[in-house]
């Protein structure tokens, strides 16, 4: 059966990046494509950022692939996009957010010595910390967020972890800030607890704010960084220095329900409709798609080298060139049309497929 994959493009570079990741998809495997409404573009149509039917899309697919929320225009409504994001994440019941980020010979803001071995995986929280915790509110007096943390629910993200970490380099650092918070030193308990399974993995903690300089100053020194949801979002943002653009991040969202594969970065409203837009996030996340939600890690490796290739070739303002969106996606493309004339690509995966520019 062709599997279905949700396509939710949301709000600013959220179509464009989606338009480059959808036709990548397109060539490397038969899907059924259905849209709907997300973010901004939701609340527009229905007034709700994840209408029902959104979500139960989402909930009878096989994969979701979303471009971004958000956006000036809504920041200060009654509603925001980003909130159609969270819902979904937890509607789907996905828990263990991956987010590799990898040197790629690009330029980054970092000594090149320093970074040519980095090659990291921040596995984050989706579904706990301080995100979904109540209370919370504003009375504009006082404002409260509850930091919220379950040794079950850190558990089953911490067993992600150490999963990952065996098809790696074998080393977890979990990052928390257990000399200040109880939320941080019950996640702390857990995962020592956790680790107790994995004998052959090595696992040390760090406080969230050593590792922030830390994960700068030798970032090869780390394989797998598990962390808490807010802790996971900055640590994320914070490696795309080492790859040299947020442009280039992807991620996997895992957990009991249809996984979501999507962009790290978000919706860019400076950069929208102007065909610039790095659309590598989202193709790697098409990639991550495939050996996540489709089961073909063969396809992914195609991807990710065609990737790899069209990158030497042209690269977007966000990493110091002047090819557009369209540019690079065709390259991809080209290089994609290359591999399987090599022979690199399983049989028959690739279709031919026309994307011009
Ligand atoms: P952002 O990731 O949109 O942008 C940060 C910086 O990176 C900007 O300079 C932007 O121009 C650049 N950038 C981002 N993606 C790029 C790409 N593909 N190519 C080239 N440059 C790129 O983060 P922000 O500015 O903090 O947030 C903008 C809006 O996006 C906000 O409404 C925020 O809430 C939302 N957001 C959504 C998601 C998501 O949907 N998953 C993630 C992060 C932020
Ligand atoms: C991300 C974003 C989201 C998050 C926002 C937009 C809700 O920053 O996907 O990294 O905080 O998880
Ligand atoms: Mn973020």
């Amino acid at each position: 059966m062709v599997p279905t994959v949700a396509v939710l493009r949301g709000d600013g570079i959220g179509p464009e990046v989606i338009e480059a990741a959808l036709s990548v998809l397109g060539a490397c495997a038969p899907v059924r494509v259905k849209e709907a409404l997300i973010g901004g573009a939701a609340i527009e149509a229905a007034g709700d950022p994840l209408p029902a039917e959104t979500l139960a899309l989402c909930r009878e697919s096989q994969a979701v692939l979303l471009g971004a929320v958000g956006g000036p225009r809504w920041e200060n409504g009654p509603v925001r996009p980003e909130a159609g994001l969270l819902r979904l994440r937890q509607g789907l019941g996905v828990y263990a957010n991956l987010r590799p980020a990898r040197y790629m010979g690009l330029p980054t803001p970092l000594r090149d010595g320093l970074v040519r071995q980095a090659n990291l995986l921040v596995v984050r929280d989706l579904a706990g910390g301080l995100y979904f915790g109540e209370p919370r509110g504003n009375d504009g007096k006082t404002a409260i967020n509850t930091m919220h943390q379950t040794a079950e629910g850190t558990a089953r993200v911490a067993h992600v972890a150490f999963r990952e970490a065996r098809t790696r380099r074998c080393h977890v650092t979990s990052v928390d800030k257990a000399n200040v918070l109880e939320a941080s030193q019950l996640w702390r308990a857990t995962v020592e607890e956790v680790a107790k399974s994995y004998p052959d993995v090595t696992l040390e903690h760090r406080y969230v704010d050593a590792m922030s300089f830390e994960m700068l100053q030798a970032p090869q020194r780390f394989d797998v960084i598990l962390a808490e949801n807010l802790f996971g979002d900055i640590l994320s943002d914070e490696a795309a220095a080492v790859v040299g653009s947020i442009g280039l991040l992807p991620s996997a969202s895992l957990g009991e329900g249809t996984p979501l594969f999507e962009p790290v970065h978000g919706s860019a409203p400076t950069l929208a409709g102007r065909g610039i837009a790095n659309p590598t996030g989202a193709i790697l996340s098409v990639a991550m798609l495939l050996e996540h939600g489709l089961k073909r890690p063969d396809l992914a490796r195609l991807v990710e080298e065609a990737v790899a290739s069209a990158l030497r070739e042209a690269r977007t303002p966000d990493i110091g060139g002047s090819a557009t969106t369209l540019e690079v996606t065709a390259l991809v493309h080209r290089h994609l049309g290359w591999l399987r004339d090599s022979g690199s690509a399983p049989e028959g995966s690739v279709m031919s497929y026309e994307w011009g520019v």
